[in-house]
């Protein structure tokens, strides 16, 4: 695997590489959620390349950046044992090398649902996705259904952009027990990790989203919000300090 750190050999790399081209972006500690796009980029390509990069425009808060978790050397061993071609892991330098001096804005789903609580995070999302797509020119791109509004919002931008990229969404791979694999579970305490499994047992069982919110509340949860986008029910959430965030077909209530 080659692990390139500056966009300028990114770009020398990519010119050398042969149709089919899979993309998996991420910003790192990878788990079974990214090994399972990680996966679909190997095996429905001929070549894959995975992205690590803890991108600063889309934290609207200091502290969830600084505690974000960051395990470069373990990931590059996981990615190697993936058969993954080519790991870009640039700097912010790289990426944004006039600071964030432009960026892209999606103005009618980015303000709602998980956007009305952090604003300003979609537009760095899409920016730095644009960025990737462009340095990467990926046959496909995998996105993980997690992230459900992301997922949307990447579809609608390429689309709107006239990009050759296919998005592809990948269901969501869940702890035993039912809580979505996150990079931030690993920052909840044994006794919060506990309760965060009532999250997905409350949206998959329980009848309306007001009985979805008692019974979190009950469990020591904070709502942000529990709202129905496109046949899901989706839910942000915080365990003590940890945003958690999950959705589920409406269906399978
Ligand atoms: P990150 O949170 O690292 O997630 C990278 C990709 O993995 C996203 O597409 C996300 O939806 C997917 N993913 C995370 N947990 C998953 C799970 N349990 N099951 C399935 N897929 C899962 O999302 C981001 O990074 C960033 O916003 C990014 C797109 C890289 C832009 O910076």
């Amino acid at each position: 695997m080659k692990v390139v750190r500056s966009v300028k050999e990114l770009k020398i790399l990519r010119r050398t590489m042969k149709d089919t081209v899979g993309f998996v972006p991420t910003m790192g500690a990878l788990h079974q959620g990214h090994l399972r796009l990680i996966e679909e980029a190997v095996h429905k390509n001929r070549q894959a390349i995975v992205s690590i990069f803890i991108n600063p425009a889309q934290f609207d808060q200091k502290s969830d950046l600084e505690t974000y978790p960051s395990h470069l050397e373990s990931d590059i061993q996981a990615l190697k044992n993936s058969s993954v071609d080519v790991l870009f892991a640039p700097d912010e330098a790289e990426m944004y090398p006039n600071g964030y001096a432009y960026k892209v804005t999606e103005n009618e789903l980015s303000k709602k649902l998980c956007g009305s609580h952090r604003p300003g995070h979609f537009d760095g999302v899409l920016t730095v996705v644009l960025k990737l797509i462009h340095l990467v020119k990926p046959t496909s791109a995998y996105f993980g259904e997690k992230d459900y509004q992301q997922l949307q919002l990447i579809q609608q931008m390429v689309n709107e952009f006239f990009l050759d990229t296919k998005i592809v969404g990948v269901p969501i791979v869940r702890e035993a027990d039912g809580l979505a694999m996150s990079s931030r579970n690993i920052n909840l305490s044994s006794d919060q990790r506990r309760n965060s499994s009532q999250l997905y047992y409350a949206l998959s069982e329980l009848k309306t989203d007001q009985d979805v919110r008692k019974h979190l509340e009950n469990n020591g949860f904070e709502i942000e919000y529990i709202e129905e986008l496109k046949g899901r029910r989706l839910a942000a959430v915080r365990m003590g300090s940890v945003r958690l965030i999950d959705n589920v077909p409406i269906d399978s209530k």
